[in-house]
């Protein structure tokens, strides 16, 4: 799907990789509205933006996605999220209930078999989803079973007909205040800090927000990779991948239901 000219919905694009993912987007035509719970610096990032791409090309409404529902246009970009391992209610709430609630209410909005025009859902995963993290399990679940949900809706035989695509956004480790509020020991927000810098610090782990906003572009692309996971790398070298269980001794076990 090509973004120029089409309606973006996104939540928690005040800042971080939300903000840098409206940019890539607006670069390319797209008109976005965006919700957060941050008011002031929603605002002042609406500002921003519509003097660079234009005053009816993107718009601001505050809205908490644990306690608002809300439709989609063409393009629904389920983005808000947290890493908070000492509210993990609240961390299911935002990044796993509401992520959930935001793709089901587009979904209902877009399927063509009921009325609508089709579209896309986008979901902010994580690159780690590949792995499991010691220090974050909550945020890890969350992470999981986005991937969970989406792959599931994505094998769907009727989707075709929903005329509704699905995309597993995963970055890799992005330079946001996500990561920096996270990386003061008396936060609570992971459960080993030491293991939680010592990853942050590798050299070269963290990317840009620029950097992962254009690797977000390729989304576009069309590509039959709906129950695939698009993980972000470094230089360029993003693309999908599929998990697959693997028994202990390293051989492949898969079942499959289709
Ligand atoms: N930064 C990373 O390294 C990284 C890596 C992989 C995935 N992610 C994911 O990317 C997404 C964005 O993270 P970020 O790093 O840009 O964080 P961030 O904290 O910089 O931005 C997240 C935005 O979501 C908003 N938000 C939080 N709760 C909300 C709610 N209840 N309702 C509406 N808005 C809400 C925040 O106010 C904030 O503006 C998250 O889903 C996160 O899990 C981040």
């Amino acid at each position: 799907m090509d973004p120029c000219g089409k309606g973006v919905f996104l939540t928690g694009g005040a800042r971080g990789i939300g903000r840098g993912l409206m940019e890539a987007l607006l670069s390319k035509g797209a008109k976005v509205m965006f919700c957060d719970v941050r008011v002031e610096t929603g605002k002042a990032t609406e500002a921003e933006l519509q003097q660079k791409f234009g005053a009816d090309n993107v718009f601001f409404r505050e809205c908490d996605v644990t306690d608002s529902g809300f439709g989609a246009v063409d393009i629904c970009v389920n983005n808000a999220g947290i890493l908070d391992e000492s509210n993990w209610e609240k961390t299911i709430e935002v990044n796993l209930t509401a992520q959930i609630r935001g793709s089901q209410l587009a979904l209902d909005h877009m399927r063509r078999d009921r009325g609508g025009r089709g579209g896309l859902i986008i979901n902010t995963v994580s690159g780690i989803v590949a792995l499991s993290v010691h220090f974050c399990p909550v945020y890890m679940a969350t992470k999981h079973g986005m991937i969970g949900f989406m792959t599931s809706w994505a094998k769907n035989p009727k989707m075709k007909d929903m005329g509704v695509r699905w995309r597993c956004f995963c970055p890799a480790l992005t330079d946001t205040d996500l990561l920096k509020e996270a990386n003061d020991a008396d936060s609570g927000k992971v459960e080993d800090f030491n293991a939680y810098q010592a990853l942050c610090s590798v050299e070269g782990a963290v990317m840009s927000v620029d950097e992962t906003a254009q690797e977000f572009l390729k989304l576009f692309q069309d590509q039959d990779s709906d129950d695939a996971i698009f993980l972000v790398r470094h230089n360029g070298a993003s693309g999908y991948v599929r998990r697959q269980l693997v028994d202990s001794d390293g051989v492949s076990n898969i079942v499959t239901v289709d």
